[in-house]
């Protein structure tokens, strides 16, 4: 994978926008009619012939995810899919089918007419820039990787959390749900690569592979781990900053008794030799008091403790790796309050991408886009990575919607999400990373 940002630099030149701009055309089609795709055809021989340039095409299925069988079908019926003049690429966005059993429809669907190196899966998770430094800070640096493990590592924390609410997409959201929206892709594919072992080289098979093995590495959920395991919530009108906020069953598009999620918490473990018995936390939600992506690393503490016990840092070392807003990395540490005795206090490392000057970061799109046109298929999810996702989740999907015994809590929009998932993480006397006492001043991110 070469850095994505030295290729990203902003066109100023505003005649070549100018020039790219003219080069962009407009054509409205049925989508379920497959006579219609003639049209499409006509037109983008006459734009090849008319700017004499080679048949590379990508389609890029911006639509609902209902129509990624037909689409691709209906492309390949009129053989746009044939690459004699030039390849052809699909694209199509999560999700990925709706569980385990239309994902594999999905998958045979598509590969009937076009190969696996001609569909390109875009999660957008893994194209932001800070997803794939992962990759960088773990295997570019001595200093992290002897540690990361089960002998040092005590816990791993991750959360996607949003201070929206579903906005326009009330329809869409309420027949897919936290679970499906974030959690089956977005997340999942974060504690990928915060669990995969070094690959053998930067080969995009190499690094999907590894991606791959963790997720075949997941411990099965069962029904008893769902009840215990897991949270869901759904936003409930409140006020943030004065305004009232409604509800989730109040949103248009959202059936007024949706038993949809807007939060889901999981822990769930990874069974291999690297993650023996270290929980993983994940948890996402709209409605949250603020928008932030981040990884926390919670270190185990020293076998002997020579200080006070009630000193800040009895297991305070943690590496917090953010991924949005506010894109860096920062080191928990304890060190000694200057004076007499030995007390400790908690301090920070902390870097900002934003203090790389000359520095653009390219959006997640750009880089994917970048990257089908180049035929990278890296930073995309192969069809066996979201067969494995579904399959873990399956357990949690069918009790969610199976066992009313399973509560669906309520939580006030602008909230953390139920208290119930604190509850999760606090068996071993602490927290999730938020919510901080110490939000900074733009309310952007914690400060421990
Ligand atoms: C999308 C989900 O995939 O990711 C949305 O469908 C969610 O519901 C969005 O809001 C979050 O993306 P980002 O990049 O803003 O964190």
């Amino acid at each position: 994978m070469k850095s994505a940002i030295s290729e990203f630099n902003e066109i100023k030149d505003s005649s070549k926008i100018d020039e790219f701009i003219k080069k962009i055309f407009y054509t409205s089609i049925n989508f379920i009619e497959p006579d219609a795709y003639k049209k499409l055809k006509e037109k983008i021989i006459g734009l090849r012939t008319n700017n004499k340039i080679e048949g590379n095409t990508i389609f890029y299925l911006s639509t609902p995810p209902s129509l990624f069988k037909t689409i691709p079908q209906n492309l390949a019926a009129i053989d746009l899919n044939k690459q004699d003049d030039g390849w052809k690429r699909v694209i199509i966005e999560k999700p990925f089918g709706y569980d385990i059993e239309s994902a594999i429809i999905l998958k045979d669907a598509l590969l009937k007419d076009w190969k696996e190196e001609q569909i390109f899966r875009i999660d957008h998770y893994l194209g932001k820039e800070t997803v794939q430094n992962l990759l960088v800070t773990r295997f570019s640096n001595g200093i992290f990787e002897p540690l990361w493990n089960r002998n040092y590592i005590h816990h791993i924390e991750i959360t996607s959390a949003e201070n929206n609410g579903v906005e326009k997409r009330g329809g869409y959201y309420d027949d897919s749900g936290a679970l499906r929206d974030m959690v089956q892709n977005h997340l999942l594919q974060i504690v990928g690569l915060t669990a995969m072992e070094p690959p053998s080289s930067l080969e995009p098979i190499a690094i999907r592979n590894e991606i791959l093995k963790v997720f075949q590495s997941f411990r099965p959920l069962k029904i008893e781990d769902v009840k215990h395991n897991t949270i869901r919530g759904q936003y409930i009108s409140s006020h943030i900053k004065g305004q009232a906020v409604k509800g989730y069953r109040e949103e248009a598009g959202v059936n007024p008794e949706s038993q949809t999620e807007t939060y889901a918490a999981l822990k769930f473990y990874i069974d291999n030799w690297r993650w023996g018995d270290v929980p993983f936390y994940i948890r996402t939600g709209k409605r949250l008091p603020t928008r932030v992506t981040e990884i926390v690393i919670h270190f185990k503490s020293t076998p002997h403790f020579l200080f006070s016990q009630d000193d800040a840092c009895r297991s305070c070392n943690q590496l917090v790796i953010r991924i949005q807003p506010d894109e860096g990395i920062l080191l928990h540490f304890g060190m000694k309050t200057p004076g007499t005795g030995f007390d400790v206090q908690n301090v920070n490392m902390d870097f900002h991408y934003s203090d790389l000057t000359n520095l653009r970061i390219p959006s997640a799109y750009e880089r994917l886009l970048h990257d089908t046109m180049k035929g990278d298929s890296t930073l995309f999810a192969r069809t066996e990575e979201v067969l494995e996702a579904w399959k873990f989740l399956k357990p949690v999907i069918e009790s969610w919607k199976n066992d009313n015994a399973i509560p669906l809590f309520g939580y006030p929009a602008g909230t953390w999400g139920p208290e119930n998932a604190d509850e999760l993480i606090e068996e071993h006397n602490m927290t999730w990373r938020y919510p901080c006492k110490n939000l900074s001043d733009d309310g952007v991110y914690c400060e421990l």
